[in-house]
């Protein structure tokens, strides 16, 4: 497995610690690289309403966008449990419209990098902005 970027492990880390999960339970961080070299982090938000709660990555790409950034490089999502972390269908579809299809998005638990795979990986044949050129 390829190197971590510790930069982006430790910004989704410290984000994670921050998510608010209590109806899951289940604590999610990620990070962003922008092209200018940027760093962008954000966690989960769920809500009482439950269609309501915000995924990590979703969070961080807000911040990113919120920066005046709007190219990702890189990423790193990080999540407890047997199974790996992977990003949701819909921030899988999200990363699309900013990342490029070898972008390298890093799924980790707490304790390091668990895998590594390039967007056209998760999302093949994808929808994205050069559709609607
Ligand atoms: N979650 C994320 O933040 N990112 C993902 O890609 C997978 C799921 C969150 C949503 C919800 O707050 C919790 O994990 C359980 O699904």
């Amino acid at each position: 497995m390829g190197s971590i970027p510790s930069d982006l492990f430790e910004a989704a880390k410290k984000a994670r610690e921050n998510a608010y999960a209590p109806y899951s339970g289940f604590k999610v961080g990620a990070a962003v690289r922008a092209a200018n070299g940027q760093v962008y982090a954000g966690c989960n938000v769920e809500n009482a309403a439950y269609p309501e709660g915000l995924c990590a990555e979703a969070a961080a790409i807000a911040a990113m966008i919120g920066d005046g950034q709007s190219r990702i490089t890189e990423v790193v999502v990080i999540g407890d449990g047997d199974a790996l972390c992977t990003p949701c269908g819909g921030c899988r579809q999200k990363l699309r419209e900013f990342a490029g299809h070898d972008t390298q998005i890093h799924v980790c638990g707490p304790e390091g990098g668990r895998a590594t795979f390039n967007l056209s990986d998760l999302l093949p044949h994808s929808f994205g902005p050069d559709n609607l050129e």
